[in-house]
C-alpha cells in the first residue's frame, strides 16, 4: 500500500462503533478508509472521496489487496459532496481541507452530510495568527499544506458558521516556523433548532 499522506491520525480520535458510516474527505491512497472500514464492520461502511482518479484507482486497489470489502471510494469535491443529507456517523479527513480554496464550504458539506448528532473528527494543520504574507502565498508551502491552512479562530468560526457544536481543536505538533498540525473535533446538534 502506499504511504499515507496524512499530517495526523484521525482514525486514533473518531471513536467509531460497529454499524456506523464513515466519510473520508480527501481519502488518497485509502489508509483511513480501511482502518475505519474494520473498525464498523461488519455492519457499518466508510466511504473515501477524491477528486482524482487516479487516488481512487489507488485506494481500490488497495482496498481489494486487503480483502475489506465495506469500503466505496467516490469521486467528487469535498466542497461538493455528492452524498446524500443526513447520511454519515462520522467525518473524518487526514491533511486536505487545509488545501480546499472554500473552507466555509466543506464545512457547510460536513454539517450537511452528518446526521443529527454525527461527529468530525479531522486532522489538519492550523496557521499561526501571525503567519506572514509571503508565507500565505508561497505555492510550495501550499502544496505543503501550509499556505492554505485556517488559524484556530477561523477554522472554529467556519465550524460554528456551519451549524457544528462542540469544537475543539487540539495543537499536536508543529510542521512549520508558522504552522502546526492539530486534531479538529465537533458534532452535529441532535436536532436542528
Ligand atoms: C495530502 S493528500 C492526503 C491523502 C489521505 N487523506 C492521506 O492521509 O494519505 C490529499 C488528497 O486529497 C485529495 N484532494 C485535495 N483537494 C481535494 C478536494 N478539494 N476535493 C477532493 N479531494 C481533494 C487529493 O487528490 C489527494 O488524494
Amino acid at each position: 500500500m502506499a504511504a499515507s499522506l496524512g499530517c495526523g491520525v484521525p482514525t486514533a480520535v473518531a471513536e467509531l462503533h460497529d454499524g456506523e458510516t464513515v466519510l473520508d474527505l480527501g481519502s488518497g491512497g485509502g489508509a483511513d478508509v480501511l482502518i475505519s472500514a474494520r473498525r464498523v464492520s461488519p455492519n457499518g461502511k466508510a466511504i473515501g472521496l477524491d477528486m482524482t482518479d487516479e487516488m481512487l484507482e489507488l485506494a481500490r486497489a488497495n482496498a481489494a489487496h486487503a480483502g475489506v470489502g465495506n469500503v466505496e471510494f467516490v469521486k467528487g469535491y469535498i466542497e461538493d459532496v455528492p452524498l446524500d443529507t443526513g447520511t454519515v456517523d462520522v467525518v473524518i479527513s487526514n491533511c486536505v481541507i487545509n488545501l480546499a480554496a472554500d473552507k466555509t464550504k466543506v464545512a457547510r458539506e460536513v454539517a450537511r452530510v452528518l446526521k443529527p448528532g454525527g461527529r468530525f473528527a479531522v486532522s489538519d494543520v492550523i496557521a499561526d495568527p501571525d503567519m506572514d504574507a509571503a508565507t500565505k502565498a508561497d505555492m510550495a508551502a501550499w502544496t505543503g499544506c501550509i499556505a492554505g491552512a485556517l488559524t484556530e479562530a477561523e477554522f472554529e468560526r467556519a465550524l460554528t458558521d456551519a451549524g457544528l457544536v462542540d469544537i475543539q481543536i487540539m495543537q499536536t505538533h508543529r510542521v512549520h516556523e508558522h504552522a502546526a498540525s492539530a486534531i479538529i473535533r465537533a458534532r452535529k446538534p441532535e436536532a436542528d433548532a
